[in-house]
């Protein structure tokens, strides 16, 4: 089970717990966790040179002509130009349906008289005298293709044009004027992280142009997700959501649907592929929760009246600060005003806690995907405990934070700043080498490194951390 290790499952199960999923996270990035673990200084992009090489990398050329041109006709969001560049030029419209040759995720995009049946999970695309489609495919709509363990519970959609279908296509029972997309809240939809990364972003950069003109179509609802995160699906469309898996013997007809969402990079926007960047997201965000603060406070030099915010995100299971009073008062020391959270899955509080501070820390986990309602030029600290955290650290959060025009800061703890310091001698393995105390079996890794250890911060070490994030906010 080596695949079958680390990252995410690093993150808060209070999530999961609801949905009874593990939380786990996607092989390739395990792959990469393990390259780095296993040499320091070979960064994840050898890695993923080296799995490419191996894999697929004879097809890279041709995908990215696809990629790019498949990304052209929806960044338009044109329908009618699509119609017409169609019709000027015939062969553009053999394009293939779907592109499967992204890493990330599979999508297509079917323009033309499309039939969605839920009860068979297929959606047929009647004849046009344009064109003959000629080949069928099969997705699964959620943005985390190579991790298995995520895709499995994923349901499969057909993509059935009427040449290759060998049954006369369904009769519209239900005809839409706008387009739909289809997508799943299964998989690792529980955990905050992915919740982002593998659905909210990539919808966001799926759906933002159609200007709310969009159906959502949800396969593997869960109830509870869609209302935890119903003010982002009810800004992103106008239209109530469809629980496509249970709508019965119904066809649903379409001008337009989009099965699977794009995916660029764990918690970001690629904007050389896309109309919008993360910033645009960040304002969407703040949009739809009604978030006031755009910009972290400006310090002047010798400012007392206004102290900035630290909001420490306090986890309670593990990985928890066991001196938190402490910590509360050194930084109220520096100038702070402090608030101290866990950031639950309450949508109507947490933005709205997290936007309004300048300055968040909190130990590596999910509750630090709430950077996303930071505000700009604010600053994030992130504090790894022992364990070998760096690689993750950097690409769930630190990464994506520089990306958001936040401010980023690591705290590395040490070994006496640990709840290990209890249970085992400075020199033990366990603090040493921990990828070979753990050699990637992820039950002792989770049970040693992650669920039982807290974190008691040395304050005059980390005071310096506190006031440097000061001077980031001059
Ligand atoms: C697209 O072209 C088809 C076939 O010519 C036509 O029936 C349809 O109305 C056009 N759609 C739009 C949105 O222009
Ligand atoms: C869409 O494309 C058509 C044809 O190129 C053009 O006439 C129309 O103005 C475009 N509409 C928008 C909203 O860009
Ligand atoms: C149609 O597309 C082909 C291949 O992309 C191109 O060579 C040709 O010039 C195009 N024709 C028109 C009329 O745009
Ligand atoms: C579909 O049609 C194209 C172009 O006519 C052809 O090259 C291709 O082999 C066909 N694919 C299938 C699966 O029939
Ligand atoms: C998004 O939410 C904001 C705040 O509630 C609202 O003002 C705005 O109209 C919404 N946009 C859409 C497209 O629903
Ligand atoms: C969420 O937080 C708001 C504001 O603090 C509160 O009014 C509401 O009762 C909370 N909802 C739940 C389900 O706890």
């Amino acid at each position: 089970m080596m695949y079958d290790t680390i990252l995410s499952r690093s993150f808060s199960r209070s999530d999961q717990k609801k949905l009874g999923y593990g939380a786990v996270f996607c092989c390739l990035l395990i792959l990469f966790s393990i390259f780095t673990a296993l040499k320091p200084h070979l960064g994840p992009l050898p890695a993923m040179t080296l799995r490419l090489a191996a894999g697929d990398g004879h097809k890279m050329l041709l995908i990215e002509e696809k990629s790019a041109s498949l990304e052209e006709e929806v960044n338009t969001g044109n329908d009618s130009a699509i119609n017409s560049t169609v019709q000027k030029n015939f062969t553009r419209k053999m394009e293939p349906l779907c592109n499967v040759m992204d890493p990330k995720s599979d999508y297509c995009s079917i323009t033309g008289d499309v039939r969605v049946q839920g009860s068979s999970s297929t959606v047929f695309v009647a004849p046009s005298e344009m064109v003959t489609h000629n080949e069928s495919w099969t997705i699964r709509p959620y943005a985390r293709k190579r991790d298995e363990t995520a895709m499995s519970p994923i349901r499969k959609w057909s993509i059935l044009p009427s040449a290759v279908a060998r049954q006369p296509i369904p009769i519209c029972t239900e005809h839409h004027s706008v387009p739909g997309v289809i997508f799943s809240t299964g998989g690792y939809a529980g955990n905050n992280f992915h919740a982002f990364t593998d659905i909210i972003i990539p919808l966001f950069l799926t759906s933002r142009h159609f200007g709310g003109e969009v159906r959502f179509l949800v396969t593997n609802r869960n109830p509870w997700w869609v209302q935890k995160f119903s003010a982002i699906l009810e800004n992103l469309s106008k239209y109530e959501i469809i629980d496509i898996d249970n709508a019965g013997e119904n066809t649903l007809c379409f001008p337009r649907v989009i099965v699977g969402l794009k995916h660029h990079k764990e918690m970001t926007i690629d904007p050389s592929r896309s109309p919008y960047s993360i910033s645009d997201f960040r304002a969407f965000l703040r949009s739809a929760y009604s978030l006031k603060k755009e910009n972290a406070i400006k310090l002047q030099d010798g400012e007392l009246k206004r102290r900035p915010r630290l909001l420490i995100v306090s986890r309670k299971r593990s990985r928890s600060f066991t001196n938190i009073a402490e910590i509360m008062s050194a930084a109220e020391t520096l100038g702070y005003e402090v608030v101290a959270s866990e950031l639950d899955s309450n949508m109507s509080r947490t933005p709205e806690i997290v936007n309004s501070c300048d300055v968040m820390m909190g130990v590596h986990g999910a509750g630090l995907t709430n950077l996303v309602f930071l505000p700009e030029n604010a600053v994030l600290i992130q504090i790894l405990p022992i364990g070998r955290f760096e690689w993750h650290a950097k690409v769930c959060f630190g990464d994506p934070a520089k990306h958001m025009n936040i401010n980023y800061l690591e705290y590395n703890i040490r070994e006496k700043e640990s709840s290990l310091i209890q249970e085992f001698p400075l020199d033990h393995v366990v603090f040493k080498d921990p990828v070979a105390f753990h050699k990637h079996n992820w039950n002792l890794f989770k049970s040693r490194y992650l669920d039982k250890q807290n974190v008691q911060l040395d304050v005059n070490r980390f005071r310096q951390t506190l006031a440097t994030a000061l001077e980031l906010l001059r």
